[in-house]
């Protein structure tokens, strides 16, 4: 079997985080979510990956290489606009030839890894395995109809304003060769995307075995900022924490708390779930639960809680906690000692600031 990663995209709804960088690579508990896709795939048993990429390649590039580091050979496939998760698997043909493969998007976390149902689409007759799980609010995703005896999938549809059931599709899919008859065969949406749900929709029509596996454990797609931080959250709770960094001896750390590699902890109180990164410095300040600091950062005299803060970046003297923030590479939060006392800020586009 192979692995297809989807990572193009254009990433709008994490806007400023993405207008200058790939969202796959933003970080969760400091790591990027597209390098546990691939441990996930990698887990699984599976060392040939493909990698969808848009406008963002080289960096996605640059990042991930060649595979050797997971153990895994990836190779590139450049898609030259999103035209769809659909069109995305057509311009992977020839890196997936006949193959079996299972589709992971790039942007997705899920509890407990795949390997569960890889093994069960590889041992099995399916021509396709989607993963379906219960939600509260179907109607913002696509769902799944299922007959209700044979328990298979009828109809799937997007975002239903009467949603047929609370299964709806987690990004993960699998197929054999018939998915080259189905994508060939559907036209674009109004959206003037070749959707994977139509793909899957043809399939189904046309009598081929599409097995809907169940997940029960979590699922996220990071492509909002709360989203972003909901996966922080779960993964934080989940992961092995150690302390390799320095702490000092007026410090104090209560639960599951990394510190990284040359990080140090100054007279300052880390509450976990939390994480601070390599060669970061947390100085007379406090970090609350669920919060992931990148590596580089400075936070001095400051309160920051349920948050992520990436790269390079510095917090300094703020006299209010900051709470449910994505803070991007290389920003600066500080007081400025010119009078008159205002904010004065430089914010990318699309920022989105809460005053008290
Ligand atoms: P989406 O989140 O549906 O799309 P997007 O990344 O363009 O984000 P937004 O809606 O905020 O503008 O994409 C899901 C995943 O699939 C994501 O990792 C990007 C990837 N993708 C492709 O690789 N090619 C495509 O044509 C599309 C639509 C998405």
């Amino acid at each position: 079997m192979k692995g297809l990663i989807l990572s193009g995209g254009k990433g709008t709804r994490l806007y400023p985080i993405t207008y200058t960088s790939a969202k796959q690579l933003v970080p969760v508990a400091n790591k990027p979510v597209l390098y546990r896709v691939i441990e996930a795939i990698r887990d699984a048993g599976i060392d040939d990956i493909g990698i969808v990429v848009g406008d963002t390649a080289a960096e996605i590039q640059e990042a991930v290489g060649t595979g050797r580091r997971w153990g895994v050979k990836i190779t590139y496939i450049k898609q030259d606009a999103p035209l769809g998760l659909a069109h995305a698997v057509k311009v992977s043909r020839d890196f997936l030839g006949d193959d079996r493969f299972v589709m992971f998007l790039g942007d997705n976390v899920i509890e407990g890894g795949i390997s569960g149902l890889i093994s069960e689409f590889r041992d099995s007759g399916y021509d396709s395995q989607i993963v379906l799980t219960p939600v509260e609010n179907p109607s913002r995703y696509g769902v799944a109809e299922l007959d209700p005896d044979t328990r298979r999938i009828i109809r799937l549809v997007e975002k239903p304003r009467n949603p047929p059931s609370n299964l709806i599709l987690v990004g993960i899919y699998m197929f054999n060769e018939h998915i080259w008859e189905a994508v060939n065969a559907i036209k674009p949406s109004w959206r003037g995307e070749l959707e994977i749900t139509d793909a899957i929709q043809y399939l189904v029509d046309k009598d081929y075995n599409v097995h809907p596996y169940i997940h029960r454990g979590w699922w996220i797609d990071t492509g909002e900022p709360g989203e972003m931080l909901e996966a922080n959250d779960l993964v934080l709770d989940e992961i092995e924490h150690n302390i390799d960094g320095y702490i000092d001896r007026d410090s104090q750390i209560n639960g599951k708390v990394t510190v990284e590699k040359g990080a140090e902890v100054i007279n300052s109180r880390i509450r976990g779930p939390a994480i601070i990164g390599q060669d970061s410095r947390i100085v007379n300040s406090y970090v609350g639960p669920f919060t992931s600091i990148y590596h580089h950062v400075l936070l001095e005299g400051s309160e920051i809680e349920h948050s992520i803060v990436l790269e390079h970046s510095q917090i300094i003297d703020i006299p209010y906690r900051i709470e449910d923030s994505l803070i991007g590479r290389h920003s600066i939060i500080t007081r400025s000692p010119i009078k008159p006392k205002a904010l004065k800020m430089t914010l990318g586009d699309h920022s989105h600031v809460g005053i008290l």
